[in-house]
Formats: C-alpha cells, structure tokens, sequence
C-alpha cells in the first residue's frame, strides 16, 4: 500500500476533511475512511460493500473489466494449463512457486495428513441418510475444532500451519465421505500414492468390491476445476471467513462458516442450480421462454451460471472449463449429451440478447463446471461441496494472511438506523 501523497476532500456542514488516498500495486486507488467518523462524526453506507476495500491483501488480483485473475501475479490460465492444484495452493499459502524440494516437502505434509480421526465416522453417521453433504461438511468441519486440539491456538505460527495442512488434506476426505454416506456406501481410506485429485476421485468412486482405476483424464479435469476454483479474493465466502475469525475463533469454526456461506445459490451453490437449470429447460426450443423470463423484472428467475459482482467480462476460469468441458465429454462418449447441447445453445443466446450484453453477464465458472462434474458421474448435491474443498485453500490463505497483519482488529460494520427512536415500554393490557 502505497501513500500517494493525493487526499480527498470531503465537505460536510461547511467542514473540510482531508482523506488520504493509497495506491495499490494494481487496480483503483482506495480513500482511506478510517478516521472518518472520529473526526466529522459520520458513517459511510455500502450495503454489499459495492466500493469498500475491507482489508489489503497479496493474495490474488481480479481486473474484472479486463476479465484477468492472478494469484500472487500469476493468470489462471497459464496456473490451471502448467501447473496442479497442490503446487497452487503453495503459491496461495507461501507467496512464491515452490522448488522440487519444497513441492515435495509440502505434498508429503499434506499427504499424511488425509485420513480423519477415526472417531470421526460416528458424526457421519448421526446424519440423516438423505442431507445435503454441504449440511455434513459444515458440521464435520465444525467438528473439527472438536478432534485436533493442538491447531487451535490461532496466535502460534506453527500451529496455524497445522491447521492449514490439516484443512486441505482432509476436506477431499470429509466431502467424499459425505457423499458415500449420502448414498449408503462404505468410506474409502484415501490412497496416498494418489495425487490430490486422483485419491479424491477414488474416494469417492471406488468401492471395496472391485478394483477401480482413476483415468488421468478426468484426475486431470478434477484437478483443474480445484485450481480454478482455488481462491477469489475477497467474496461473500472468504469475507465471512475473515469476519468470524476476526473474534479470534478457531481455524476449523471459520472455515465452517465459510462453507456455510458458499452454500448459497448466489455463490457456490450456483454450480448445482445452475445444471438444474438446465435439466429444468430441458430442450433448445425452451431455450427462449427462460431466456425471457431472466429478462422479467417480475419474476425472481435468474440465469444460474451467468454474472458476476467483479467479472463484468468473460471470466477466465470459464473459459478454461469450457475446454475442459470438451475435452471430458469427448473422452466419456457424451458430447451429444442434450444437456450440453442446452448449456451450449443458451449461452450463445444469451450471449447475443441486448439484456445481458447492456448489463455485462457473462457465463461465470459456475457454467460449466456443472456439467463436467455431472459427465464424471457427481450428483448435483455434490457440486457445491466440490467448490468448498477446492476454495479452502483460499480461505486458509486469507485468515493466515490476515492474523499475521498487525492491522487485524474486530470486524465491527457500522449501520444506518431506520427503526423507531426511543419510546416507553406499553403494558400489554394497553396494546
Ligand atoms: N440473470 C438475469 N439477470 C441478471 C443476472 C442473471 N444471472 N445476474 C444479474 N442480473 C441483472 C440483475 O437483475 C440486475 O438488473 P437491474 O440492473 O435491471 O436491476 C443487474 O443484472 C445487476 O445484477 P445484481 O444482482 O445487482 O449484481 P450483483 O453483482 O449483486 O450479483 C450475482 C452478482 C449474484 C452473481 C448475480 O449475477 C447472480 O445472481 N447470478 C446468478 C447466480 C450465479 O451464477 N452465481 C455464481 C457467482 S460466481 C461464484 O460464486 C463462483
């Protein structure tokens, strides 16, 4: 954060005050608000923080008028072509690409660590048959805090390194296990001669009966929709992780409450109603009805998979999927599947409507990887507990981020009041 020496000058009741302005590396400079309401006694308003920068931060970088997303500098695009998920999580964690010797180092960390605490299998259990495995994942993510005691203490360095370790290692193990309990099957041990995506896969496809081989294809597009998926700067999800852990609260509640909050259809929860969208049109000729409805200021309809609060061009990580969508359709024999061809008709349509060329809606990452995730066999319900375990590492890289700035304090928003102002307590009787 740069001092550019500028100032804003805000006039209130025929006062002046100055307000600094800094420069980030890349992107708007920011005003600094700070002492605003300490000196002229007022609050700014910004529902949905639309212009508020609520922390800094060296993460990752949206330009999302050029459609660009860079993590520590590098394009996602050159990341999900050259890299792997796990080398990416390096670079979110530790600020640089690792050498061989910390690559290795850091995927035998995280290696040993996928199996959960046996006991652990009993929270699964006590679920109903038929939840949602984001329900599960919250709760045995919450959970957590509950089996590893000695990652609690978020003011020691190497503690919140074992949290972090654990997190990653174990979210494929917890969302896999989620969905074999959903459908009645036993858990699978992860394999640790498997890379990340692999053993995911395995985890959730094998079963003890027979022997099943992981297609490097389709380890492949897992382990790019994880790297597309791997951070996001500072969303709803990653916003709430940094609120909750504001308090000081331990590593596994806020990531918790991150996934709690990527439930959402607005957020991750798009991915799943974003293909049964597209179940629910069903064929091109319907096409144009839901492309009107969207339109329609009077009914709630949305095209699931299309905008974005930042991108207001195409989004970088969907134009990876899309090939990545072609390339898995082709390789499992589906690429006349007519889901895809409804997924492919509607974005061409809506990619040539007035409506969503005038306010910038473009397919967002959402789009597709539904439809790859749904070609390798995931249920819907599976979608969104996929995005959860790719984002953790995200979430991990901002709250450490965030507790080593001596910066952190509280997050406290202030409000505007609308309601009543003072009045006496009626009696009931007199109501
Ligand atoms: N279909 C139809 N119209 C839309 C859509 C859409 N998908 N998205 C936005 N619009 C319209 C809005 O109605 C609004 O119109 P108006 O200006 O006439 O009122 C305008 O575009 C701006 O929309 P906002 O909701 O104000 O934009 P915001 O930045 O708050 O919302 C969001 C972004 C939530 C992603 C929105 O585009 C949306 O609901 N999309 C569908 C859900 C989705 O795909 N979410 C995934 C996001 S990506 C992710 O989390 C990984």
């Amino acid at each position: 954060m740069t001092d550019t020496q500028k100032s804003a000058t805000l006039t209130l009741d025929g006062e002046s005050y100055e307000l600094p302005i800094f420069s980030p590396t890349a992107g708007p400079d920011v005003v600094d608000i700070r002492k605003l309401y300490a000196q002229a006694g007022v609050f700014t308003y910004d529902p949905g923080f639309t212009s508020t920068a609520s922390c800094d931060s060296t993460i990752t970088y949206i330009d999302g008028d050029k459609g660009e997303l860079l993590h520590r500098g590098y394009p996602i695009d050159q990341l999900a072509g050259k890299s792997h998920y796990l080398e990416v999580c390096y670079l979110l964690l530790y600020g640089e690409l690792p050498t061989a010797a910390q690559l290795e180092d850091f995927e035998v960390r995280v290696t040993r660590h996928t199996m959960v605490h046996e006991q652990m299998h009993n929270f699964f259990r006590g679920f109903r048959r038929d939840a949602h495995p984001m329900a599960t994942l919250v709760g045995v993510v919450g959970a957590m805090s509950a089996f590893y005691h000695d990652s609690l203490d978020v003011t020691d360095p190497w503690q919140r390194e074992v949290a972090a370790v654990r997190l990653i290692a174990k979210l494929p193990t917890i969302a896999a296990m989620a969905y074999k309990y959903s459908i009645g099957q036993p858990f699978v041990y992860p394999r640790n001669d498997l890379d990340y995506a692999a053993n995911f896969l395995h985890m959730c496809f094998s079963v003890p009966a027979e022997e099943y081989h992981v297609n490097p294809i389709l380890s492949r597009a897992m382990d790019r929709i994880l790297t597309l998926h791997a951070d996001h700067e500072q969303n709803a999800s990653t916003s709430t992780v940094r609120l909750a852990s504001s308090s000081g609260a331990n590593p596994f509640a806020c990531i918790a409450a991150g996934i709690a909050c990527l439930w959402g259809p607005a957020h991750g929860g798009a991915n799943q109603a974003c293909l049964e969208m597209l179940k629910e049109i069903g064929t091109v000729d319907r096409i144009p009805e839901y492309i009107e409805r969207a339109k329609d200021k009077n009914d709630p309809f949305r095209l699931m998979g299309f905008g974005h609060r930042v991108y207001k061009n195409t989004d970088p990580r969907a134009k990876v999927l899309k090939q990545s969508a072609d390339e898995v359709l082709e390789l499992l024999g589906v690429e006349n599947n007519p889901l895809l061809q409804v997924a492919k008709e509607l974005e061409q349509t809506a990619l040539n409507d007035p409506y969503f060329i005038e306010k910038k809606l473009f397919p967002n990452v959402d789009f597709y990887s539904g439809i790859i995730l749904e070609a390798m066999g995931f249920p819907t319900s599976m979608f969104t507990p996929i995005f959860a375990l790719s984002r953790t590492v995200g979430w991990i890289s901002q709250w450490k981020e965030m507790i080593a700035d001596p910066q952190n304090k509280i997050g406290r928003p202030r409000q505007l009041y609308l309601g009543e102002t003072m009045r006496d307590y009626t009696d009931i009787e007199q109501r």
